[in-house]
Formats: structure tokens, sequence, C-alpha cells
């Protein structure tokens, strides 16, 4: 019985012969080796019983006091045991173990690595603060949630490479230094050392990269993707993020829906053995916006938005009347007192209130109410509702007696977004969004969206995205009204992925940069090489961008993306274990041809202090 400190990879004795997740009662009486982490050490005077740790499971082995190097076991270190293993008696079983019904006997022992007292628990249920855990990412990545999530997000992403390649797909790199690509958010640059005063900018997407893939005759494309955004992130939105990007040639937007219908269904099947049904549902833009207010609509759930626009403009309330009559909408949602079976939604008047704020935060000026009856009713609108005008408000919203109604009374804009975001929280409230994998496909969004800032046009989705009428008739006097062939994939509520049939025609090309406000001179300046490509021979092409990690962290039931990206950055898009992004030596700039000014001169020679 020796026990050693020998530094790892100077005898092979050490090695594990089995994983820590491995062994049941089947082994008792062989001798193993383990390797692990010390997940916790019980001390029972002089034996320790300590739960040793790997990313299969963990096990319990039996540590004699005397064996060298035994007391000064802590938590997180690292070990080689050799021991038999043993079978446990029948009241120390741990049901909950896959191992809980053996325990390993050590006979011998290396600790191959030791650590001091860990700043974070290495355990499922740890509140330790965010900050903390990203500074030590490495122990919060060896918590079991953490383990789970990157082994899940690894076997997914494998499944659906399986079914890309089963349907003749091509895994294709593209480059990561590039000329920027327009995707809407700034870019991310990294300047040239050979070219002075010239910079690369970091893909926001494959995007052009995979069309000329398509004009080089690669028909059938994907990439697992690396995407570089510079905007404010939220739960759902880090700066760098994966995309499951993928692109067809001689397609429709019905070919390229129905293959990625069969990988979800495929992977959805094979990492979870939950079997989807497809075809997913269809909806247009425009009926998601008025049914739901907004174009990534949680179908799992009513509470729809409701027009009343013809009733509002005979009403004696004249903050209805008025704004239909200056071209704005009203709308309602109705929350009955059962939304959904055997869930019940009651609130009080104050209650009711009350959500006036949450409307308000979304630009509504006011949020009126209403207790439904044909003849009056509660709230600030009953006396409006007399003489059976109650009766017709009932009908227009499909109101029963007795539900509640909230209404929202402005720019159509501000009236979807107000209702549409009260109804996502009517549903919280209430856990309305239960279970199911609700896809949808959202189709025929608009082509160009008016900046309100700026007062031009702007693609809704990006410039390269086909118009549904290749003649586009009136865009340009109208820009507002050409539908697009752009289409999103939502899941519950969440926007997965988006995509488009793209332009491979160059006078279309042309026209929609023209009508985005890029005169002849700066398209061939930004985007001559592939107005170029197109006029070499392009194929019909459309393809789709998913979000990797969205989907990921919706199939693992997350609500930030943060915990299945190994190494997250925080809102500040900072990565706090590494302490990017840093400041670098005069010299390094120099070299890159970059001079610091004003507050990166003063801030930068902070931090490099
Ligand atoms: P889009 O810009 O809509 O389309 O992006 C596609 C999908 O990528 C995910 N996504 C993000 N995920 C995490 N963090 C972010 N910052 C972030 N930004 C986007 C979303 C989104 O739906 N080239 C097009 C696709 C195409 O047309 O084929 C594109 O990038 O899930
Ligand atoms: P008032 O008559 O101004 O007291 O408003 C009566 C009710 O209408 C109150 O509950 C207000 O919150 C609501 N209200 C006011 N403006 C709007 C609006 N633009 N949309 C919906 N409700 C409103």
């Amino acid at each position: 019985m020796t026990a050693s400190t020998a530094a790892a990879g100077t005898s092979a004795g050490w090695k594990r012969t089995h994983t820590c997740g491995e062994l049941t009662a089947e082994a008792v009486g062989q001798t193993v080796t383990l390797n692990g982490w010390v997940d916790a050490r019980r001390d029972h005077g002089g034996i320790y019983f300590v739960d040793l740790r790997d990313r299969y499971g963990v096990t319990q082995v039996v540590i004699k006091g005397n064996l060298e190097g035994a007391a000064k076991i802590g938590p997180e270190f690292v070990l080689s045991v050799t021991g038999c293993v043993t079978a446990r008696s029948p009241e120390n079983v741990n049901e909950k173990r896959s191992t809980g019904t053996i325990e390993v006997v050590v006979e011998s022992m290396t600790v191959l690595s030791e650590s001091p007292t860990p700043p974070i628990e290495v355990i499922d249920e740890l509140e330790a603060a965010v900050d903390t855990r990203l500074r030590y990412r490495y122990l919060d990545l060896r918590r079991g949630p953490l383990q789970k999530n990157i082994a899940h997000r690894s076997r997914f992403i494998n499944s659906m490479r399986r079914s890309l390649e089963k349907l003749d797909f091509l895994e294709i790199e593209t480059p990561i230094l590039n000329r920027a690509t327009p995707e809407g958010a700034r870019d991310y640059l990294v300047p040239s050392r050979v070219h002075p005063g010239s910079f690369y900018a970091l893909p926001q997407s494959p995007q052009i990269f995979k069309q000329i893939l398509m004009v080089a005759g690669f028909d059938r494309y994907f990439q697992v993707a690396r995407c570089f955004r510079d905007e404010d992130l939220r739960a759902d939105r880090q700066p760098e993020f994966t995309q499951l990007d993928f692109e067809m040639a001689f397609v429709e937007e019905s070919d390229v829906f129905a293959v990625w219908e069969q990988i979800l269904k495929e992977t959805f099947s094979e990492t979870m053995g939950v079997e989807l049904t497809i075809p997913f549902p269809r909806m247009t833009y425009a009926e998601s916006m008025a049914r739901f207010g907004n174009d990534k609509p949680d179908v799992r759930f009513g509470l729809e938005l409701k027009a009343i626009d013809d009733w509002a403009r005979s009403s004696e309330f004249k903050v209805f009347a008025s704004v239909v009559e200056s071209g704005g909408r009203v709308a309602g949602i109705v929350l009955p007192a059962e939304p959904s079976p055997g869930v019940k939604a009651e609130l009080s008047r104050k209650e009711v209130e009350a959500l006036g704020s949450v409307v308000s935060e979304y630009g509504a000026k006011g949020l009126a109410w209403w207790r439904a009856s044909a003849e009056g009713g509660a709230g600030p609108l009953s006396r409006f509702c007399k003489d059976g005008r109650g009766a017709e408000l009932m009908a227009a919203l499909g109101a029963q007696e007795g539900d509640l109604c909230l209404f929202v009374a402005d720019k159509e804009e501000v009236v979807y977004r107000a209702l549409g975001e009260l109804r996502l929280h009517l549903a919280k409230k209430f856990g309305l969004a239960q279970g199911d994998w609700a896809f949808l496909w959202v189709t025929e969004f608009p082509m160009f969206l008016r900046d309100e800032n700026s007062g031009k046009w702007t693609s809704a989705h990006h410039p390269f995205t086909a118009p549904s009428d290749w003649a586009m008739p009136g865009a340009e006097e109208d820009p507002g009204g050409v539908a697009s062939s752009a289409y999103d994939l939502v899941l519950n509520g969440w926007e997965l992925g988006s995509g488009s049939i793209r332009i491979h025609r160059t006078d279309v090309q042309e026209r929609v940069f023209q009508i985005l406000g890029l005169d002849a001179k700066e398209q061939a300046e930004k985007f001559g090489f592939l107005l170029e490509a197109l006029a070499h021979g392009a194929p019909p092409h459309g393809g789709l961008g998913l979000g990797l990690d969205r989907l990921v962290a919706l199939t693992l039931g997350l609500d930030n993306i943060r915990d299945v990206v190994p190494f997250p950055k925080t809102t500040s898009a900072s990565d706090l274990m590494c302490g990017a992004p840093s400041s670098v030596p005069v010299e390094q700039l120099n070299e890159v041809h970059i001079g610091l000014t004003g507050r990166a001169l003063i801030d930068g020679a902070m931090t490099a202090e």
C-alpha cells in the first residue's frame, strides 16, 4: 500500500480503468483505478469517504486516513485511486446514483493535482454571483447542469451534422477575416498590418460567402458558423454566437422549409426522443402582427389581439374615437376567467390597474379595461357600453360575459408592441405557456422598413433577400408596400432562425441597393464582387441561419443562452476569465498602424498599468 504524489505522465499506473459513472454491483470484487475530482470528503474518524467526480458521474471511494496524503485531500483535488469495488450494505445504498450500490475501497492513491479552496462551490444548485461564475468559468463548467448543457450541445450539433450529411450537404468553411457584411449590427474590426489604414471585419454571418458558394456550384452548403456582432446584449444575444448556417440552390421557399423540418425532426428524435410533427405551421408576418403583436409569436396559448377600430370609431369614448380618426388603431385582449383548462386568472381591480405600467413601458398612453357585459359591465369603459354597445363590443372581441378586456389605442406599432408584451406578461403570470414545441414559420416579411430616426429605407431582413415578385411593382413610390420572400423560424416565442430566397439577378440586386440609397458608385465599392459573381451564372437559391445557442438553450428549457455557451461574455461584452478585451502594448498598436486618441488613450493607459 503505497501513496505517491507522482506527476502525471511519469507512470501509467495512475490511469483510469473506469470512469466515475460506470461501476455497478456487477463489478464487485474487481480492482479498478478511477481518476477524478474530489466532490465531497466526509471524515469518519480516520476513514475518509470521498465522492470522486468526473463528467460521467460520481463514485464513492473509501480512503484510510493512514494513506499518505489522505489527510490533506480537499475539494477539487484531482486524484487517482486504485482499489477494490465493494458492495455497500443495504442501508448505505444511494438510490439517486447509478454507482450507489458500490464503493471503491482504496489501496493506493496518487494526488494528481491540488486545489486551493474553490471560490465557488462545484454544486448543482449554485447561487454565486454571475460575475464570479464567469471569472472562474472552469469551476462553473464542472458543475452538473453545465456539464449536461455542454454535452447536450455537442450531441445536438453532431446529430444535425449527420442529418445534413444524409441530405447531401457539404460542410464548407468561409473566412473570418472579411469585408463587412451588413446584417444590421455593428462590425468587429481587425486592423491590417500589411495594409495600413485598412481593416477586416469579422463576419456577422457568412451570408455573402454562402451565396457565392451557390454561384460556385456547391448547391447544398452548411456550416457551424461563428458570427460576431457588436450590438447591445441581452439574454438571447452574445457578441459572438453560433449559427447553423445553410444554403441551397435551385430551390423555392417550401424546399428550404422541408429540409429544415426534416433535420429538426431527426435531431429532436435522436437527441431528445421528441417526435416533432412536420410540416410546421406557417403564418404570414401581417397575420402574426395583427394576432400576436409581434413577428415571433408564442402560439402555445391564446389571448390574441382583437382589433376594435369599427367599434371605437363610433364610440363616445373620445380617446378611442380620436385615435381611429387620426389613422391609429384600437385593439384589445380578452382574459377569460379560465384562459386555459384548469387555470384560473383572477385579478383584483388594483391588479388590473397595475397592468397599465406594463404597457406604458412600451409607449402606450394608457390601458383601458372593461369587465364585459352586454349592458355596461364594469371599468372605465362601462359607461360607453350601454344601449347594446356592450353586446357589440363583446361580439367584436369574441368575449363572454364577465371576461376581462384590456385595450390600447395608439399608432398601430405602439398598439401591437404594448399588447403583444402584455399578452406575454399575462401568460407568464398565469403560467399559460405550457409544454410542447411550437415551431412556426413566419413568412412574407416586408422587403423594406423605414428607419424612424433617419427616415431612410432599410432592409427588413438583409439587402440580398428577394422580393416575392421580381418586378417589384411600385417599389420606388412606396418601398414599404413591397413583400419579400424572407421568413423566420420561431419556437415558443423565440426567433430561432431567419432566411430568405435570395436575389440571383444583378438587375434586381442593383435596384434594391438603389432603393436602400446606394448609388452605382457605392454599390460597386461595397458589393462590386457580389454583383460580379451574380452576373456569372447565379442559380436561384435560398437558405437560413439558425441561432444554435438559442435552439440548444430552448431544448434545455433555459432562458439565457449564456448557459449553453462554454465561455460567454458579460452584457458589456467582456470575458471575465481571460480579461478580454484588453489594452495592448504600444509596439503592437504601431505594427497595425493604430494610434489611440481621447478616451481610448486614457482608459487604455490605465488598464495597461
Ligand atoms: P439573422 O441576423 O436573423 O440572419 O441571424 C440568424 C439567427 O442567428 C441568431 N442570432 C443570435 N444569437 C445569439 N446572439 C446574437 N447576438 C444573435 N444574433 C442573431 C438568431 C437569428 O435568428 N445571414 C442571415 C441568415 C440567412 O439569411 O440565411 C442572418 O444572419 O437566432
Ligand atoms: P380617462 O378618460 O383619460 O381617464 O381614461 C380612461 C381610461 O382610458 C383609463 O383607464 C386610461 O388608462 C385609459 N386610456 C387613456 N388613454 C388610453 C389609450 N391611448 N389607450 C388605451 N387606454 C387609454
